[in-house]
């Protein structure tokens, strides 16, 4: 068995002195991986660097597919939304969700808040009465000392929007809070976020320290941590579509009522049934996160953020809703999303700068109702293919390309393989067996 070996200080190392360690010690010494690692480099050394250094320890690239939706009709301007994802069939289904509303109206998005939110969570003994009076005292003193802080982000007209001294210590002894609220423009704002915070808890130190009404030992705080919450409900966008219901199912064999009864069937399954929910969610998702990642956010933020939220009433549930009244379909998707549009990689990563060209550079409202969109788009068409035909039949025709590629396929062969299955399902024995048949006997 092969011996993996442990390092000091592998992150001094240069790029290719860490790629001989690896080799080295956990890949055999096999020397063909190096060529491997660089083939996936990108040919423009400084280009390299770049994304080199956007992390540490980059040893390569990690190319995940980069396509296009078209046709995205909302607030009345068309979109051909960048989507970076490596699963078959999503971009696919947001395209033809996106087709399908077109010609309805398309989407209507709208930002309802913006506001996000972080905390200084501290440990404190002593009578809160007097935790109150020292707070209204000093509040002031909170907003001057981060004026250098916020300055610049006054000037685009956001800052600092409130401060709450909270209590929590029914739920853990002596444990509080300062909880701010904020205004971050156009970033998603979590570095100015984090930066304030760690002002407050200077000044909650230092002003409880001078503070010559309180005992020795009130005079003391335990600073625990100071971070901004992922968790944004009052960051919130929705966006929605409409349409008569007869228009839903017009060029299929499928009754409109049907459908639209089989449609409101599933959404409130799951809206009652957290297991239907998370996958539902996990759908909505599959397009949200493509977005934000050819847009250069944080996918993880964005998603958690979106799960708590789901889960806001005590249990976990749908993020998107409908209804039919006086013959109108409406469906919907409501969902926090802390996004920016200036700031972390937005102007550095050279995808995430042609993603904005694409989209016509749009600021983080537009981006809100984008993204959230695409949500709704993917959450749309994953529901009609389950109601309909089930997700099988679209999912494993992209499918059939991985298999088709995993085999070392021509394009001729793959042209012939979609031909042939068009009208038979897909399966990888299937497929298997049929590509080693047309190899041995070179039909194509
Ligand atoms: C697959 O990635 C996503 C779906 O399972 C979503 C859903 O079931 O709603 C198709």
């Amino acid at each position: 068995m092969m011996e993996n070996k442990i390092i000091k200080g592998f992150s001094k190392l240069n790029k290719e002195e860490k790629i001989n360690w690896i080799i080295e010690n956990y890949l055999d010494n096999d020397e063909s991986q190096k060529d491997f690692l660089q083939s996936y480099w990108h040919q423009d050394p400084k280009t390299q660097q770049l994304h080199d250094e956007f992390i540490e320890n980059t040893i390569s690239n990690f190319y995940i597919p980069l396509g296009v939706a078209p046709n995205f009709k909302i607030n009345d301007k068309v979109y051909c939304v960048p989507m970076a994802i490596e699963e078959s069939s999503v971009v696919a289904a947001s395209a033809k969700s996106a087709s399908f509303w077109l010609n309805k109206g398309g989407f209507k998005a709208n930002v309802v808040s913006m506001i996000k939110i972080g905390h200084v969570h501290f440990a404190w003994h002593g009578d809160y009465s007097k935790l109150i009076k020292f707070f209204e005292r000093t509040k002031e003193r909170f907003f001057e000392d981060t004026e250098n802080l916020t300055a610049n982000m006054r000037k685009r007209g956001g800052g600092i929007l409130s401060l709450e001294l909270i209590n929590k210590s029914d739920l853990e002894p002596n444990y509080y809070q300062l909880m701010a609220k904020f205004d971050t423009c156009d970033s998603m704002g979590a570095n100015f976020i984090n930066s304030v915070l760690e002002q407050f808890a200077q000044t909650l130190k230092d002003e409880l320290a001078n503070d010559s009404s309180l005992y020795e030992a009130e005079q003391k705080v335990q600073i625990i941590m100071c971070i901004l919450s992922n968790y944004t409900p009052e960051c919130i966008v929705r966006s929605e579509v409409s349409c008569k219901i007869e228009e839903l199912t017009q060029g299929t064999d499928m009754s409109a009522e049907l459908f639209v009864e089989k449609f409101q069937q599933a959404v409130h399954i799951a809206q009652i049934e957290p297991y239907r929910a998370t996958t539902h969610n996990k759908g909505i998702y599959n397009g949200i996160d493509a977005v934000v990642i050819a847009t250069g956010n944080d996918f993880r933020a964005v998603e958690a953020s979106g799960h708590t939220y789901a889960a806001r009433d005590g249990q976990y549930r749908s993020l998107t809703d409908v209804e039919v009244k006086d013959g109108i379909f409406k469906f919907w998707i409501e969902v926090p999303m802390a996004l920016g549009t200036v700031g972390g990689l937005t102007k550095l990563h050279p995808m995430v700068k042609f993603a904005y060209q694409l989209l016509g550079n749009p600021n983080a409202t537009e981006l809100m109702q984008i993204t959230a969109t695409v949500g709704l788009a993917q959450n749309f068409g994953a529901l009609r293919s389950l109601v309909t035909t089930g997700i099988q039949k679209g999912h494993m025709k992209m499918h059939l390309f991985n298999i088709l590629n995993q085999l070392g396929a021509t394009d001729e062969e793959k042209k012939f393989f979609v031909e042939e299955f068009k009208t038979k399902t897909v399966s990888h024995k299937a497929v298997v067996e049929l590509f080693e048949k047309i190899r041995a006997e070179k039909t194509v």
